[in-house]
């Protein structure tokens, strides 16, 4: 049986000092949880959290990453470094990246190969805008994204990853997707995982992301090919993030 796996996304939230208290209020909240918890705040928290999180159930992950080991790119964070400073996870593709930072398939894919060969996990993200559902091209963007992003990887390494549906149209909008079709386009997606790597699609991990929050998070989740959820908003509060590990565990 697949882990489930919920990962805040904090996006361009939190200074370190609350990022900290956070981190440390959460660890009470769930420790024990039979789901995987994951942390991902910006760069300039990712150690403090990593030390925070340190003995507890709680694991970190950085929001981007860069493709190069080291060399003159300013701004740029690399693989090692993340690895350095305690992340166990990298969210890659996240939808804001590809529309407000040029981030393509083919620079999504140099990022999961590089973070996968400094022993991370790649968080992969692919989905729709609005215009692309309603053109009925859905099953077509995520094939693309999720093909070009797994390019040219050993098939044997597929099975560890994790692939994070959100739908562009159900981010930070409140409105999700119904249980129904986020869990018909997320078997899709592994439909897809499956012609490239064969059985490594029955471990893949398939979060949902997308205005996740407690009430609704049983129902997404107990979907069959569900396997967590990449949740923004509703991760910056303690109450709210640790409400949908609560609800995730009783269907886990
Ligand atoms: P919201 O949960 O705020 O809709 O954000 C989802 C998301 O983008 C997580 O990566």
């Amino acid at each position: 049986m697949r882990k489930l796996i919920i990962a805040g996304n904090w996006k361009m939230h939190k200074t370190v000092q609350e990022a900290v208290e956070f981190t440390k209020e959460l660890a009470s909240k769930v420790t024990g949880a039979s789901v995987e918890v994951v942390l991902c705040p910006p760069f300039t928290a990712l150690h403090a959290v990593a030390e925070a999180a340190e003995g507890t159930n709680i694991a970190v992950g950085a929001q981007d990453v860069y493709w190069e080991d080291k060399g003159a790119f300013t701004g740029e964070v690399s693989a090692p470094m993340l690895k350095e400073v305690g992340c166990r996870y990298v969210i890659i593709g996240h939808s804001e990246r590809r529309q407000y930072f040029n981030e393509t398939d083919e620079t999504v894919n140099k990022k999961v190969n590089a973070v996968l060969q400094h022993g991370m996990i790649p968080i992969i993200c692919v989905g729709e805008t609005l215009e692309q559902r309603e053109a009925g091209k859905t099953e077509q963007v995520v094939r693309t994204q999720t093909e070009a992003a797994l390019k040219g990887l050993d098939p044997g390494l597929v099975g560890g990853l994790v692939i994070a549906y959100e739908p562009v149209w159900a981010i930070g909008t409140g409105r999700t997707a119904s249980a129904e079709d986020a869990q018909n386009v997320i078997r899709y997606i592994r439909c897809v995982v499956r012609e490239i790597a064969g059985d490594s699609a029955d471990t893949v991990r398939i979060q949902y992301g997308g205005s996740v929050k407690p009430e609704n998070a049983a129902e997404l989740l107990s979907q069959p090919d569900i396997d967590g959820a990449l949740v923004g908003g509703a991760s910056l509060q303690p109450d709210s993030f640790a409400g949908i590990i609560k609800e995730s565990g009783k269907v886990q």
